[in-house]
């Protein structure tokens, strides 16, 4: 039976997008993650779930470095391979603790109820489910791991800017691959898609259409409030600077589980 071209991120995550997006390494992660645990570091040392953690970027710069107790999850086997063989020497981390990764998808979380004070979904992670009844699902789960005032980083594209700054096409080389872009905004849909077609001389043809709904601040902030979360802060980038709609590359939203 064919994949069905709705469910992309089922088959997308492989070694194929590692290689493609090598350039977003554990050095990005670990500056991020410092900023966050100026701040957060209480909340993450009594237990941090990475929800969509990949490769385990964030996952081990959070439990080796920070020696906070962390559980990743994600939907792709091959990711998660990666991520539990990751040596944190290589990667200039310490070994105070090494993090759980779980198979699972954001919509049925295998994780315990109120089980942490702190979790993230990164780089784009969140909005993929074609059906938005599945993208409020994903955020319930998010919530439901959370402890009562526990917090939740969700970063996302900043809707506006992308659709502002959107580069319809591009090609590049990136190791033996020849890789070719085309974006498009679709507003009846709200989605932002991105067709990626890979060309290497040893390999067949390969092409994706990774599919993401946006959302605006206020969108986001009601779609929050329905899973019981509230938006306390949104910064506009990995510096952790403070979001502007018209400006910032990313809308990185903090929020609180209120009940
Ligand atoms: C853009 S990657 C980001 C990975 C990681 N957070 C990082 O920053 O490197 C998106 C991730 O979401 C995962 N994913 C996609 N759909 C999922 C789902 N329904 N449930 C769990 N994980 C999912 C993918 O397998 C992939 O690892």
């Amino acid at each position: 039976m064919g994949e069905r071209a709705d469910e992309w991120y089922r088959n997308w995550f492989d070694d194929d997008y590692l290689e493609l997006y090598r350039h977003r390494d554990s050095a990005e992660a670990r500056e991020f993650l410092d900023h966050v645990r100026a701040r957060f570091d209480t909340f993450g040392r009594d237990g941090a779930a990475d929800l969509a953690c990949g490769a385990g970027r964030h996952a081990w710069v959070m439990a080796a470095a920070f020696g906070w107790p962390v559980v990743g999850v994600d939907l792709s086997m091959t990711l998660l391979e990666h991520a539990a063989r990751t040596d944190p020497a290589e990667l200039a981390l310490n070994r105070a603790r090494t993090p759980r990764f779980v198979c699972g998808d954001l919509r049925n979380l295998p994780l315990r109820s109120s089980a942490f004070r702190f979790a993230v979904n990164l780089f784009t992670s969140y909005g993929y489910f074609r059906a938005e009844r599945d993208n409020e699902r994903a955020l319930r789960e998010m919530a439901r791991v959370l402890a009562p005032r526990g917090v939740l980083i969700l970063d996302t594209m900043n809707a506006r800017r992308a659709v502002e700054t959107l580069i319809p096409e591009d090609r590049r080389q990136t190791g033996e691959w020849d890789v070719h872009q085309r974006r498009a905004y679709h507003s009846a849909a709200r989605r932002i898609e991105k067709t990626i077609t890979l060309r290497r001389a040893d390999r067949p043809e390969r092409r994706v259409t990774e599919s993401v709904r946006i959302y605006t601040p206020a969108e986001l902030d009601a779609l929050l409030a329905r899973a019981d979360l509230e938006t306390i802060d949104r910064w506009g980038d990995y510096h952790t600077s403070p979001f502007s709609e018209r400006n910032s590359p990313r809308m990185i939203t903090i929020a609180e589980r209120v009940r």
